[in-house]
């Protein structure tokens, strides 16, 4: 698919852009001209995340549950390249458990990395972002607005997630930074269906029922959305939550019951 946009001379930073769809954003803009910076835990998907993406990238360890290190990461960022103009917020976690198998601190790390992780990468860098014209993308899921299954933690952060765009949309808009989020339905390929659905195949019948474009996304898919939102073709989209998910429309609870159903006996 022939989809063009021109980041030459921006710079796009995303954190958890070392594997999967926040992977898929950076090589986007980085194909598209712009300096990238990525950054997760692990050096070794830093290293290898980096690996594809170009002369000059630059690859971070920081966690975004550790204000200290998502500051240090940004600092270092703007350093090498400059101020930040497309910054996305990508880092999850995720798995499927029940409420009553869940300790307080299974349900902590889920909104300590989606929610209060989100909060960390938007607030320390808003020094580092290019005003006005920047923009933030934040990365959310259906389950912040369908209840799906063994699914509570990430339903309650990624609600977070959402209403925490549109209210920063609201406070940095004046300064014309625009803020959006994406809502990627079922993504082939990825570590989040592996976890979530790991039966559900491209083509299957059940897929077909529940996405009326018949087919999975892509990772390409998600970054050209990303790519639009970051671009100056999106200059009025502001505090907008984007669903990229084939019409399914958050329709995804079956496909989640199934995959449980076919884990645990039924009780
Ligand atoms: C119950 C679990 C559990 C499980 C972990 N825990 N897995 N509880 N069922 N299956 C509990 C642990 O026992 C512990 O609680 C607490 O969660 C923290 O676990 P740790 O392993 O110490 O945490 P950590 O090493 O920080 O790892 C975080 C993680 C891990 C979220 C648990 O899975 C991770 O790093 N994930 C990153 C990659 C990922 O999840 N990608 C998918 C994103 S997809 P106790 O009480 O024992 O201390 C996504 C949405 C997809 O977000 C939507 C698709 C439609
Ligand atoms: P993924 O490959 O596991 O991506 C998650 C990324 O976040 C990894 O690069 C991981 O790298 C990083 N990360 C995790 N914890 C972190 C932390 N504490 N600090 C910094 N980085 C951290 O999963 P994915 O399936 O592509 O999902 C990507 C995004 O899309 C997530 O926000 C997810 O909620 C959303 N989403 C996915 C789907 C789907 O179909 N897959 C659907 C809807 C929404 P390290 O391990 O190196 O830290």
């Amino acid at each position: 698919m022939n989809v063009q946009f021109d980041f030459s001379g921006r710079h796009a930073v995303v954190f958890g852009g070392t594997t999967g769809i926040n992977l898929g954003i950076a090589q986007a803009f980085a194909r598209a001209g712009a300096r990238v910076t990525v950054a997760s835990r692990k050096q070794a998907n830093v290293d290898a995340a980096v690996a594809t993406l170009g002369d000059g990238a630059l690859g971070l360890v920081a966690d975004v549950r550790d204000e200290a290190s998502v500051a240090s990461a940004l600092a270092q960022a703007a350093a090498t390249h400059g101020p930040i103009d497309v910054l996305v917020s990508g880092a999850a976690g995720n798995f499927l458990a029940e409420v009553n198998g869940m300790s307080s601190n299974a349900f902590k790390v889920v909104v300590d990395i989606d929610l209060i992780g989100s909060f960390h990468v938007a607030r320390q860098a808003y020094a580092h972002l290019r005003k006005p014209g920047a923009s933030i993308i934040f990365i959310t899921a259906p389950q912040a607005v369908v209840a799906m299954p063994h699914q509570a933690h990430v339903g309650a952060a990624k609600a977070g997630v959402d209403q925490f765009a549109r209210v920063l949309a609201l406070e940095w808009g004046p300064a014309g930074v625009r803020v959006n989020a994406i809502s990627p339905g079922p993504i082939q390929g990825t570590e989040g269906m592996q976890r979530l659905a790991p039966q559900i195949q491209d083509g299957d019948a059940t897929l077909r029922a529940i996405v009326p474009l018949g087919r999975m996304g892509t990772t390409q898919d998600i970054a050209h959305l990303a790519m639009f939102l970051g671009s100056d073709a999106a200059s009025y989209v502001s505090g907008a939550v984007i669903a990229c998910d084939g019409g399914a429309q958050g329709m995804l609870t079956p496909m989640i019951s199934g995959a449980i159903a076919a884990q645990a006996p039924a009780r």
